[in-house]
């Protein structure tokens, strides 16, 4: 991390919805996570009455997480905090690129157990009925669901997780 810009690391909505300006775009990794849809959407694919499910990292030693790393300028995680103020924090992690397997320092989005709209585990027919069932103001949750799986496809990334839940909701 350094001056007037930062690496921030997207491994949900962050890798297909670009709706920020950036400095450079990377695919890269981080280690000892892996994304679940454990947390409730009440502001984009859910409501307050009707959350939705979205992804969160959660911490699993030896497990490697693919996303998109984005350099901003400063200004850029105030758009963020706002556009993902639902639950998430930002944490510092070390980010690898896939290109050279360089490292740098930079920050991800998490939304943990203690944050109020958390919903937990659930099995993956519980999962995948929540998603088909919910919609909010950026969408249906199903489109979520599938944008993602499309987005990691593209990244030649298979996370079994997401993959599975495509599948039940096809
Ligand atoms: C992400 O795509 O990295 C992301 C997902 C949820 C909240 C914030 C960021």
């Amino acid at each position: 991390m350094s001056g007037d810009s930062d690496w921030v690391f997207g491994y949900g909505s962050l890798i297909y919805k670009v709706d920020f300006p950036y400095l450079r775009r990377e695919v890269a990794s981080v280690s000892g996570w892996q994304r679940r849809f454990w947390q409730g959407s009440h502001d984009h694919r859910g409501t307050p009455e009707a959350p939705g499910r979205v992804v969160t990292l959660v911490p699993a030693a030896g497990a490697v997480c693919r996303g998109v790393a984005y350099l901003v300028e400063h200004a850029v995680f105030e758009h963020l905090d706002h556009r993902e103020k639902n639950g998430y924090r930002r944490h510092a992690v070390a980010i690898e690129m896939a290109a050279d397997g360089a490292s740098v320092r930079g920050v991800l989005y998490v939304a943990d157990e203690d944050n109020h709209a958390y919903l937990g585990p659930a099995g993956p027919e519980e999962l995948a009925a929540h998603i088909a069932g919910a919609t909010g103001p950026s969408g249906s949750n199903r489109d979520y669901l599938l944008r993602l799986a499309a987005a990691l496809r593209e990244l030649g990334e298979h996370d079994p997780h997401v993959a599975e839940l495509e599948a039940l909701l096809r």
